[in-house]
């Protein structure tokens, strides 16, 4: 670690470890409003529309400046020109970084290793508009000449997870097409799709970077069988795409070239959304609506660009997850959209933020002096309030929360949507502010309670407050916004990468598991080699096959 890394982490410590200089705790917020009448106007920023406050963080303007003198310390701004320059930042796997380029105009000139990425990015866009308005259009049918109604896009991870959230988000009944998402090898997945799809109208986009991803070339293999038992196997071929980077693999399953929507080894499984993977969503939306995403979060671009970092809106995020985790060491943080369409906005942001930032050594392989990535989970409001909200008021670690509102809604009732924000805006006030014995024990006495009952009951009805929250605010829900409000949680995630030294951009974590499941599942049909695993998982092995009627294996 330079010098100066180690000063900018050493100021940040120690402003977490010392009171203020008003004597409050460095993690209070209470004060900090009290203070401080326009500490709203001061710490919400806003970028083409999209708001985003941090006032109920304990940031200070104190705070802050050690928080971006790490920024600058870390060289942020230098990693980030490196990342649109196409340098190998992703640097364990030898990968550019370029999903920005992916919502670029062409002449945005992104270049990488030689290769024109805006030409290439472009060159697949084109592709993929035709296809859809040839699809729409009754001139790309399925094999018994029906219209395509549905799609099916069967993937897994990034190659599921950013369609299948904007997909919820954004379809409505005037959409052109129904989208379905398959993605667990567990086959009750397809067992409670199929019956919902009519063969002879279902498009199917087979959809993996790799296309060797064990539970998406299983899926893949089983509707093939579906649609060949429907429409015949050389028919099946007319219901196929691929969405990938290996076009070895695509010829070899039987894809024909000019169903193959291709992206570079530049564009990582979960920021790829707005490459080939969401075709689906193209398809389902219409093209215009996946147009506008890409601008929405093209627009985010531009901001996390050119904004001073004080005022960046994804430096700020991060900038507030450093203070949580390094200095409050506060473990977790929770996700919570204040609207039911973004239910998979959560798992979106689980595997964008945690297979990106779940990383226990630096960029030089030496073990990582702070916290990294916090475990994130979410669901959305009013839910959460009626399942784990209660341990965010009174767990015994505060958890900090992101919570998404939206203005406007796309439904008439009213009533409802101002229930749903006062629900919202409540939660964040509730977790801030808290509530003292003094003022439980004046309601209590208010309600007639007993003095035994209010003993009793008192400490229970406390809560200690000073919990922060961050509050996204969306005008509405459409393509743009939700672009601006993925893109934003993208450089967020960067930011922090660049910031705690570690490569976002590769997830060795998820192979050994993958190498491990290779050996044992021939062991589950045929029965475990003696003393190959830990009696646990060899006991397991056994007990399983016995339940299946195997024999002791
Ligand atoms: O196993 C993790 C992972 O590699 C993710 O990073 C990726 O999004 C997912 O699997 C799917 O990979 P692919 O698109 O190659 O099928």
């Amino acid at each position: 670690m330079t010098e100066g890394l180690a000063a900018a982490w050493a100021g940040i410590a120690s402003l977490a470890r010392n009171p203020r200089p008003d004597g409050s705790a460095p993690g209070s917020i209470r004060p900090l409003f009290a203070a401080d009448p326009d500490r709203f106007a001061r710490m919400s920023h806003a970028a083409d529309g999209l708001l985003l406050d941090l006032s109920k963080t304990s940031l200070t303007d104190q705070v802050l400046a050690a928080l971006l003198e790490l920024a600058r310390a870390a060289d942020l701004e230098g990693c980030r020109a490196a990342m649109v320059a196409g340098e190998p930042i992703n640097a364990t796997e030898r990968r550019a970084v370029l999903h920005m380029a992916l919502r670029a105009p062409r002449e945005a000139g992104f270049r990488t290793g030689g290769e024109d990425a805006s030409a290439e990015v472009h060159r697949t866009l084109d592709r993929m508009r035709e296809f859809c308005a040839a699809v729409h259009g009754g001139r790309v049918l399925g094999a018994t000449g029906e219209r395509f109604t549905d799609v099916l896009n069967i993937g897994i991870g990034g190659s599921d997870l950013g369609p299948a959230m904007a997909a919820r988000a954004l379809w409505t009944p005037a959409a052109p097409m129904r989208a379905h998402y398959l993605a667990n090898v567990d086959a009750h997945a397809w067992e409670a799709l199929r019956p919902t799809l009519d063969p002879r109208r279902t498009l199917v986009l087979v959809a993996s970077k790799t296309f060797t991803t064990q539970e998406t070339m299983t899926n893949a293999a089983l509707v093939r069988d579906w649609l060949a038992a429907a429409v015949g196997p050389d028919g099946a071929k007319a219901h196929f795409a691929a969405l990938s980077t290996n076009l070895k693999a695509t010829a070899a399953f039987g894809i024909p070239e000019e169903r193959v929507f291709p992206f570079r080894d530049w564009v990582g499984g979960r920021f790829s959304m707005w490459s080939a993977i969401g075709l689906s969503l193209a398809l389902a939306l219409g093209w215009d609506a996946f147009a506008r995403l890409l601008a929405g979060a093209r627009a985010m671009d531009e901001h996390f660009l050119a904004a001073p970092l004080p005022r960046n809106l994804p430096v700020l995020l991060a900038l507030a997850e450093v203070w949580h985790v390094d200095a409050l060491g506060y473990p977790a943080r929770a996700v919570l959209p204040y609207d039911e369409r973004l239910a998979r906005l959560p798992a979106h942001l689980q595997q964008l933020e945690m297979e990106s930032l779940g990383k226990r050594v630096t960029m030089s392989g030496s073990l990582v002096a702070h916290a990294t990535g916090p475990v994130v989970f979410g669901e959305p409001g009013t839910n959460a309030q009626h399942s784990f909200m209660q341990l965010l008021h009174q767990g015994t670690t505060p958890v900090p929360a992101d919570i998404i509102l939206v203005a406007r809604p796309d439904h008439p009732y009213a009533d409802s949507h101002r229930k749903l924000l006062a629900n919202g805006l409540a939660q964040a006030e509730a977790l801030m502010r808290g509530k003292s014995a003094a003022e439980v024990r004046a309601e209590m006495e208010a309600a007639g309670a007993d003095p035994a009952e209010i003993q009793r009951l008192l400490p229970h009805r406390v809560f200690p407050g000073d919990r922060p929250t961050t509050t996204i605010l969306l005008p509405q829900l459409d393509p743009f916004t939700l672009g601006q409000l993925v893109a934003l949680y993208e450089h967020k995630v960067f930011c922090l990468g660049a910031l705690w030294r570690i490569d976002a951009f590769d997830q060795w974590g998820v192979e050994l598991g993958k190498q491990l499941a290779g050996a044992i599942l021939p062991e589950l049909e045929k029965g475990p080699k003696p003393g190959a695993h830990d009696s646990s998982t060899e006991g397991l092995m056994r007990a399983i096959r016995r339940l299946q009627g195997a024999g002791e294996g």
